[in-house]
């Protein structure tokens, strides 16, 4: 995606880029923000558990239901975010997000970030390993 300019700015409806793609843990760039990129995903299933080392990541779930595991201090727990629920995970901690019954979400993010982080376990076919694609591409 090119920097924004004037010229290139137009807002973007997200359902119609939740419908531009079905592919999952996919992450695809609405738009950016400086050198953040908002992202959006359709995710079902679980992603693997990855920590990103330099920085926090946000998620907004926009429909369904969203779980995150997270290990913190040698211990390990889950939050819950039903839709409309924001959450931030630390930069470093382990983590892994998980619907059993498929959601779609938004993520904002430095540009380059990877979706499986860092660190991380080994990668499932299921799971893109992408710093996000452009919408449409
Ligand atoms: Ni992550």
């Amino acid at each position: 995606m090119s920097r924004n300019t004037a010229e290139n700015s137009a807002p973007i409806a997200l359902a119609t880029a939740f419908e531009s793609f079905e592919e999952l843990w996919s992450p695809r760039i609405v738009t950016r923000v400086n050198d953040y990129d908002v992202r959006v995903a359709k995710v079902a299933g679980e992603h693997v558990w990855h920590a990103h080392d330099d920085t926090d990541e946000f998620f907004l779930v926009i429909e369904g239901e969203l779980h995150i595991s997270l290990r913190e201090g040698g211990a390990e727990r889950a939050v819950t975010l039903p839709r409309g629920s924001v959450f931030t995970v630390p930069k470093g901690v382990e983590h892994r997000p998980y619907a059993p019954a498929g959601a779609s979400i938004l993520m904002f993010e430095p540009t380059g970030t990877l979706s499986v982080g860092d660190r991380h376990e080994e990668i499932p076919d299921h799971v893109d390993a992408t710093t996000g694609h452009a919408l449409g591409a």
